[in-house]
């Protein structure tokens, strides 16, 4: 019973990056306090801001099984990446779209997301809550897409 935590390109600069628009907390910090809110589930955090890396880890917990679902913070590829959303779509997995920011409030290039349609939902805007609330909602919904 785990969760995939996926995080995508420059998500690894949390603190440093753009802390107005993505908070001062690390992605490290944001991952210890949803493992410390989710004492029961076994997280996988991973990062990297190479898209193939981002496919291969979605492969390897499919293949591996025992996996509830995905939340996938996919960083700009949210925007351009049909390789992704493809990669999302072969895999069975459940896979919740959350963003740090609100993209419906930025540029708009940021609010298209060409991964959106292939994902349960999409939860953006709450900062480092929205991990939380991805985790939340994929527990809901993790029953009826059991495999
Ligand atoms: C982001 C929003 C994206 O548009 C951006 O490219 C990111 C972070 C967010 O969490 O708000 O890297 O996914």
């Amino acid at each position: 019973n785990s969760i995939l935590v996926l995080n995508g390109p420059n998500l690894s600069r949390l603190g440093k990056r753009e802390p107005e628009i993505y908070g001062h907390q690390t992605l490290d910090d944001i991952n210890r306090g949803v493992a410390e809110s989710f004492p029961d589930i076994r997280f996988v955090f991973f990062q990297s801001e190479e898209e193939g890396q981002l496919l291969e880890k979605l492969f390897e917990c499919e293949d591996r099984g025992g996996f509830i679902g995905v939340i996938l913070n996919a960083g700009a590829y949210t925007h351009y990446s049909i390789a992704l959303r493809d990669a999302i779509s072969a895999v069975g997995l459940p896979v919740v779209e959350v963003h740090l920011s609100n993209i419906f409030a930025r540029e708009e290039f940021r609010r298209s997301s060409v991964i959106s349609e292939v994902c349960m939902g999409v939860i953006s805007g709450f900062g480092a809550n929205s991990y939380h609330l991805g985790v939340r909602s994929l527990l809901g919904i993790a029953p009826r897409k059991k495999r």
